[in-house]
């Protein structure tokens, strides 16, 4: 039987009615087209779904869609500099080719997102092992990592 699910992402309350065993993933992307959240591995493994749950990463594919309900979620959709400009760390990413084919990318931005929230300085090591839960199979990471610690300290636009 259907379930009522109220979602609140990007600031945009949604009511939706789903199977009780549907992911976050899957609510995002089926019902609300949201499909800036990627589904790899479906398992915990790869961190392309991750989004932003209160402010934290989580992997909306772990998370039943009715555990998100009434709780603040916001996905690469949702993200945005000031001014309706580019969020710093999409510049980043594109200043530092830090993207080849995207698919990680969703995630590992909103990783680096809530890491960087709570973490204002840190160094190489710690913004690697934040986004460890994220896999790349294009970049080799030193780009991601260089984009992460440049949009950290004011450098993501174009200069
Ligand atoms: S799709 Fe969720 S961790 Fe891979
Ligand atoms: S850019 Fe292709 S998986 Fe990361």
């Amino acid at each position: 039987m259907k379930r009522e699910l109220k979602l609140i992402v990007n600031g945009d309350t949604h009511v939706v009615y789903i199977d009780p065993w549907k992911t976050l993933t899957d609510v995002l992307r089926d019902d609300l087209q949201l499909t800036g959240t990627k589904l790899g591995c479906n398992s915990g493994e790869c961190g392309a779904c991750t989004v932003l749950i209160n402010g934290k990463a989580v992997k909306s594919c772990l998370v039943l869609a009715l555990q998100a309900q009434g709780k603040e979620i916001i996905t690469i959709e949702g993200l945005e500099g000031e001014q309706g400009k580019l969020h710093p760390l999409q510049q980043a990413f594109i200043d530092h080719f830090a993207v080849q084919c995207g698919f990680c990318t969703p995630g590992m931005i909103l990783s680096a997102k809530a890491f960087l929230d709570k973490n204002p300085n840190p160094t190489e090591e710690e913004v690697r092992v934040a986004l460890s839960g994220n896999l790349c199979r294009c970049t080799g990471y030193v780009k991601i990592i260089e984009a992460v610690l440049a949009a950290n300290e004011g450098k993501g636009a174009s200069q």
